[in-house]
């Protein structure tokens, strides 16, 4: 069933959708979800290649309408050239995904300073250059627009070894919560979603290289035993991108099958504890009174 579309036929027509690091992983499963449900799409990123080819697939699997446009998220410039190319190609926008990302595993202390801002660039500059440059049009033209940004569950909680990633993420997740607030007033939504773990190959390639798979399973983490099927984030982000989550607003809706819960509650690594000795400890903990 979670590997199926869960919004009915039509369920986007009428929007029209960016969403940056559209080509690959993640965003290129919401870029083909949405193309079903009948939404226009534009796709960002670097590298433009993977972005013509990924609109190619998505044509030929929905027969919906996707442009490929190259944008580096960190320059305002290419972002608000990105907005023009979007009005000139389709009239107007109404959604904007924030969905690029880089990332990389190390020790903080082993990063220089460009490392650093190579994460945080992308993932916090990325997302308000787009938000900034989507905002201005839709304020301006009074368009009810709404945007969702593609977090991690270490937003809120933080996270070793993933620091820059950390910081920018948590930035976003600031952004989200600020202007749901300071933009209602226009009918604008911001809201975001934190992914566990779904295996892509960006997501892997930077995070679990080949080395570390086998010891670190992500699908052990999680209390429903499993990593996220792509659908399943395609199915959140094509509802709150939608007008039938009109009333959510300012919200982060974790994806991530309990996992994040699971490293924060005190005894929840108890799960070793076998019944028989359960049946032990319980002799233990009862019949204190007396
Ligand atoms: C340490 C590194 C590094 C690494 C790059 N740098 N990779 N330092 N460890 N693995 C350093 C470089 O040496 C350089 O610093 C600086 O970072 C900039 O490097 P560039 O290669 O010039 O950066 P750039 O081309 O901008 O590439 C950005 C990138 C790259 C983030 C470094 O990985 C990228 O393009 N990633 C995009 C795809 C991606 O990361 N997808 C995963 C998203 S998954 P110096 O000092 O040498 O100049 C995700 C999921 C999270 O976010 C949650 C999972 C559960
Ligand atoms: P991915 O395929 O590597 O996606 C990252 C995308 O961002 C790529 O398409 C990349 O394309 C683009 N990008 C990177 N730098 C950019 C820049 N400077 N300008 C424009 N585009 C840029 O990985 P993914 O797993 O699908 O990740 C998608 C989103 O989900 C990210 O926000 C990530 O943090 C989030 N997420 C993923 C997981 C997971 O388990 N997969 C978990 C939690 C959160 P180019 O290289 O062509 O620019």
């Amino acid at each position: 069933m979670h590997k199926q579309g869960m919004l009915k036929e039509n369920a986007l027509k009428g929007k029209t959708v960016i969403i940056t690091g559209g080509g690959t992983g993640i965003g290129r499963a919401m870029t083909r979800y949405f193309m079903e449900l009948g939404a226009k799409l534009v796709i960002t990123s670097r590298k433009m290649e993977v972005l013509e080819k990924t609109a190619e697939e998505l044509r030929n699997e929905t027969e919906g309408e996707v442009l490929p446009l190259q944008c580096d998220v960190r320059d305002y410039e290419q972002v608000d050239n990105v907005i023009s190319q979007t009005i000139k190609h389709y009239g107007s926008f109404n959604a904007l995904v924030n969905n690029a990302a880089g990332n990389f595993i190390s020790p903080t202390e082993r990063l220089s300073h460009r490392a650093f801002d190579a994460v945080v660039d992308i993932v916090l500059k990325g997302s308000y250059n787009c938000t900034l440059a989507a905002g201005k049009y839709w304020v301006k033209e009074k368009i009810t627009g709404t945007v969702l940004s593609t977090l991690t569950t270490y937003a809120f909680t933080g996270s070793g070894y993933v620091a820059p990633s950390a910081c920018g993420k948590a930035g976003v997740l600031a952004l989200t919560r600020s202007l749901a607030v300071e933009w209602g007033k226009y009918g604008i939504r911001l809201n975001a979603i934190a992914p566990g773990p779904f295996p892509t190959k960006g997501a892997w390639e930077q995070l679990l290289p080949e080395p570390m798979r086998d010891k670190f399973d992500p699908a052990k983490k999680v209390p429903v035993g499993r990593v996220g099927d792509l659908q399943e984030v395609a199915n959140l982000a094509a509802y709150l991108v939608s007008d039938y989550s009109a009333y959510i607003n300012g919200d982060i809706i974790s994806i991530d099958g309990g996992e994040w819960l699971k490293g924060a509650g005190q005894f929840n690594n108890l799960e070793m504890i076998t019944t028989e000795m359960w049946d032990m400890l319980e002799q233990f903990t009862r019949g204190k009174k007396s």
